[in-house]
């Protein structure tokens, strides 16, 4: 075995039952359930030498150039994490990394780029192994997970399940699973329009939020909330209620913003023209009957979902109502990911 490359793409996805406190080693205090999306990805090539070592390096290029901030967090991810990847030892690494979305649309996606990275390593395995067997994507959730938590949902297309939850008995904290096969067929339809409100990196990281639930006065009632809203979305997915999917979108988003507002010190990542979108999507699905719902992630950006039927409906709303609250007039149209990320 000479030198090799491997690749991997991975998407970035968006829960609709979210993920907000931890404890362990990145597990979740309560489970969450994501829509897998296809355009917002990342690409990462590793190219691989043999070396004369015991050991292995790493040098890491985002988008051609080094970048310390992430070469530090993969060089700490990798040795957090060493019991696993012992296949690394007498490897160089050059690993080079790109996104599919724009560099300022604040977007930071350590789902898709943890993901990807992922899915390199454990095909540097098979390599090293000579293994000529698929990559076992349980694996590449519970490694990924342990990089970023939500990254754990990424590796499967269409939706995924990441927590122990009753109903779904081979649900676990530690990975996620699939939910391709209960999934009702609208589901798979589904646009995601990220209207890109604010293009800056947010004041609050979701390290520091996530810590801002120990001890947060409204911790357990949220956790019991976010349990009974994945039994109830479980349910919704299989029968295709999406009425229920737009009540549970929309106060998932807003319980998460409510979690920041009153946790301690309180923030906010929400901004006026969030409100103002979120006002005009209600208004639109009140006056017109399209499906169409908002969810947020810990960011002011809004994630416009709906069914491909009302696509061209949706799409003249947002041109005509929304963009003009949008940084540079700013959307990004994804789409539900329906194929395997290998
Ligand atoms: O995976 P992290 O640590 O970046 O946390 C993600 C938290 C949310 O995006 C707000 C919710 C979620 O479930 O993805």
């Amino acid at each position: 075995m000479n030198g090799f490359s491997v690749s991997a793409t991975s998407p970035s996805n968006i829960a609709i039952v979210k993920y907000w406190g931890k404890h362990g080693n990145q597990l979740p205090n309560n489970p969450s359930i994501s829509f897998t999306l296809s355009r917002c990805h990342t690409e990462t090539l590793i190219l691989c030498k043999q070396n004369a070592n015991k050991n292995y390096t790493m040098r890491f290029l985002f988008e051609g150039k080094e970048s310390p901030k992430f070469q530090e967090k993969i060089e700490k991810y990798l040795i957090d994490n060493q019991q696993y990847f012992g296949f690394l030892k007498g490897l160089d690494l050059e690993i080079e990394s790109g996104n599919s979305f724009p560099h300022s649309s604040g977007i930071a996606s350590s789902a898709a780029s943890m993901s990807a990275l992922v899915l390199c390593l454990l095909k540097i395995e098979k390599v090293v192994n000579n293994d000529v067997t698929p990559v076992d994507m349980r694996k590449a959730s519970f490694l990924s997970r342990l990089a970023s938590g939500s990254a754990a949902r990424s590796v499967f297309p269409v939706m995924s399940l990441w927590g122990a939850t009753p109903s779904v008995p081979d649900s676990s904290d530690d990975y996620a699973v699939p939910l391709e096969d209960v999934v009702h067929p609208v589901f798979k339809t589904y646009h995601d329009s990220i209207l890109i409100v604010s293009n800056k990196e947010k004041s609050v990281s979701s390290r520091v939020g996530h810590s801002l639930m120990n001890g947060h006065p409204l911790a357990e009632s949220r956790y019991a909330t976010a349990r009974k809203n994945t039994e109830r979305l479980l349910e919704v997915l299989k029968n295709g209620d999406i009425d229920e999917f737009i009540e549970i979108a929309e106060s998932e988003a807003l319980q998460l913003h409510e979690m920041m507002a009153t946790s301690n010190p309180p923030y906010k990542l929400m901004e006026p023209n969030t409100l103002k979108i979120i006002d005009l999507v209600r208004e639109f699905r009140h006056n017109s009957k399209v499906p169409a719902c908002f969810t947020l992630d810990a960011g002011p950006n809004v994630h416009l979902l709906y069914p491909d039927a009302f696509d061209a409906q949706v799409k003249q709303f947002i041109k005509e109502n929304l963009l003009q609250y949008c940084h540079d007039n700013q959307c990004i149209d994804d789409i539900v990911q329906n194929k395997t990320n290998l």
